[in-house]
């Protein structure tokens, strides 16, 4: 295809402001799609994602647009997660293409992600047509949000559109926009081969599909390529387009975006941002390599059911394969037994990745608390990455230690602005910046990640009954006094639960863990102390007192049967029960105190 009829676009929006509508829309209206083999969100593939209605991967489609001035456009759309776990597929898709169709909700104004969405657009100098979707609802206010775009984004929002992509009001003019407004792609089809990773996935029939953006020179089928990040060669097997069915085509030139399969066994083969090129007279001139995502949060992962653990192992490998984001390495507890230490890039990466081995392998889990990556610096000069409370040094040997913080940004009807405050301060968060924009404010806040993978979000929609729209990154490590809680029950520490906080803090999470566990945890024939202490100093303590009677006694000794039934259901419940020392505490209890609230 020639340049100059080819646009390269991504729609940028806050969670919900119907980006994936508006694809979809886009898709039917130039016939893409067969009316019957519509179905609400193509894009959104995967059924969690159906069902949560979030964009996880990276997806591509190419639409061709008969335009008004006579002339037949390929428009190649790709479609970016809008969640902050995923900023950095973002920034990927972003440097990918051109231009950019900003989608804000005219009944609700730019949010936290509308922020930290368009700002990668800027940064990756894209052309930016504003678009304000929703225009059937009472509520929506054009000019109210055309302004809004002004004041808080700083871009020109006279000529933003008005649509509806759930009527199909406007959409005429989207595809008018995209072909008006944004620029064409550059490139040299003479020039050796140049493309760009896009992203990549795995798929079970044909392997790893690996996504790219040609900019000079021309791929086809059979040819031989070179990544020269990885130094991988391949033979490509398969060259074709998303329409968005994976469709053949002989060749890809400059400014096309399509995909290829060439034998790659697994995603971890492939690096995002890596350069493409043909195995002779190819190119060396390599493009700025993106930095691969790192796991910022990491849990442990333990089948409920012991049995399941190969069955967890599987699981696990197998979304590996699809997710190089996501590290995992095997771990044991005294309390859950055999599992698994997992990296993810946020919460939200957590949720969806524990939701498919739940949900599409069908094991239930138990998952520890959320812990971050802390440094900490022994006295002999050197340094740990500390992923998981339970590697912790003797603090003796530690000089001091540090922890990754973060700048936040939240937007929040006027009203709810103390609430949050209140909340921010009491996560130890450092106010940054506080402007006004309408009946809105945005806070800007500077937050150790700690206390935000904990329970923030949560929090944060709770006092704010939903209104608050949040989205942070990563600013880097600081000092503070933090320490390694362990709770010990009949005193015996019970590794799964020991978390790393601050020392202002402790004494609050360690009276709340205690007071928990007291009613988790079944009454025994003696006393059970239950505390929470930072190296061997108890700083809360709770007591499960004595069980005084057999539980068969209030039978009178008279019912036989009865008393054989209950020791029987005794005995069954054992089984599920984990020993410490003298006490025995039933699975759930630990699934319960794990639990957030
Ligand atoms: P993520 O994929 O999670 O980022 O969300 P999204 O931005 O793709 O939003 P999506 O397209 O899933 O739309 C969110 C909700 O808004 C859905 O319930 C849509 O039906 C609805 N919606 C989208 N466009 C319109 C519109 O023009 N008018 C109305 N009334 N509702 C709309």
């Amino acid at each position: 295809t020639e340049l100059s009829k080819i646009r390269n676009f991504s729609i940028v929006a806050h969670i919900d402001h119907g980006k994936s509508t508006l694809a979809d829309r886009l898709i039917q209206q130039t016939g893409t799609v067969k009316e019957r083999d519509m179905q609400e969100q193509l894009l959104d593939s995967m059924d969690i994602e159906r069902e949560r209605g979030i964009t996880i991967k990276a997806n591509t489609v190419r639409i061709e647009y008969p335009a008004n001035d006579g002339d037949t456009y390929v428009l190649n759309l790709i479609d970016t997660p809008g969640h902050v776990d995923f900023a950095y597929e973002v920034s990927r898709s972003m440097q990918a293409v051109e231009g950019s169709l900003l989608v804000v909700d005219a009944s609700q104004g730019v949010e936290a992600q509308t922020l930290a969405n368009v700002y990668q657009a800027i940064d990756a100098d894209h052309e930016i047509v504003p678009v304000l979707n929703k225009v059937d609802l009472p509520a929506a206010d054009c000019d109210r949000v055309a302004e809004q775009i002004e004041d808080v984004i700083g871009i020109d929002a006279t000529d933003a559109l008005q649509i509806s992509a759930k009527t199909g009001i406007g959409i005429p003019d989207v595809l008018e926009a995209i072909v008006e407004r944004l620029p064409a792609p550059e490139g040299d089809r003479d020039a050796p081969l140049k493309a760009m990773l896009v992203d990549s996935y795995y798929d079970a029939y044909l392997g790893v599909v690996v996504i790219i953006r040609v900019i000079d020179g021309v791929i086809k089928k059979g040819d031989r390529i070179k990544m020269l990040g990885t130094g991988g060669k391949y033979p490509v097997d398969r060259l074709g387009v998303f329409r968005p069915k994976m469709e053949d085509i002989g060749e890809l030139g400059p400014g096309e975006i399509g995909f290829l399969t060439a034998s790659i066994k697994q995603v971890r083969d492939t690096r995002v941002g890596d350069t493409i090129t043909h195995e002779k007279k190819g190119t060396e001139d390599a493009l700025d390599g993106f930095k691969p995502a790192q796991p910022v949060v990491f849990c442990g992962l333990f089948p409920v059911d012991s049995a399941q653990f190969e069955d967890l192992r599987d699981s696990i490998e197998k979304l590996a394969l699809n997710d190089a984001s996501f590290s995992f390495e095997m771990e044991t507890s005294a309390a859950l037994g055999f599992g698994f230490r997992c990296g993810f890039l946020g919460l939200l990466h957590l949720e969806v990745i524990r939701d498919r081995i739940e949900r599409e392998y069908d094991i239930d889990l138990i998952t520890t608390a959320p812990s971050v990556i802390y440094h900490v610096f022994m006295k002999d000069g050197s340094m740990i990455e500390l992923h998981n409370p339970a590697d912790m040094p003797d603090p003796s040997t530690i000089d001091h230690m540090e922890e990754p913080r973060i700048k936040a940004t939240i937007l929040v009807p006027d009203e709810y602005l103390g609430d949050v405050l209140k909340l921010c301060q009491d996560r130890r968060g450092i106010q940054e910046d506080l402007t006004y924009a309408g009946t809105r404010a945005m806070a800007v806040y500077d937050l150790p990640l700690n206390e935000v993978v904990f329970d923030f979000y949560d929090r944060l929609k709770s006092v704010t009954k939903g209104y608050a729209s949040f989205d942070y990154q990563m600013t880097g490590y600081r000092e503070d006094n933090l320490v390694k809680m362990s709770v010990l029950v009949n005193d015996e520490p019970v590794d799964a639960l020991s978390t790393m906080v601050h020392r202002d803090r402790a004494e609050m999470r360690g009276r709340a863990m205690c007071e928990k566990l007291k009613d988790l945890i079944p009454r025994h024939m003696f006393k059970i102390p239950i505390q929470a202490a930072i190296g061997g100093k108890v700083i809360a303590r709770e007591t499960l007192s004595a069980l005084r009677k057999d539980v068969t006694a209030k039978c009178y000794g008279g019912d036989a049967t009865r008393k054989k039934k209950l020791l029987e259901k005794q005995k069954a419940g054992k089984k599920k029960m984990r020993q410490f020392g003298k006490v025995e505490i039933p699975q759930q209890a630990f699934i319960n105190a794990l639990k957030m609230d």
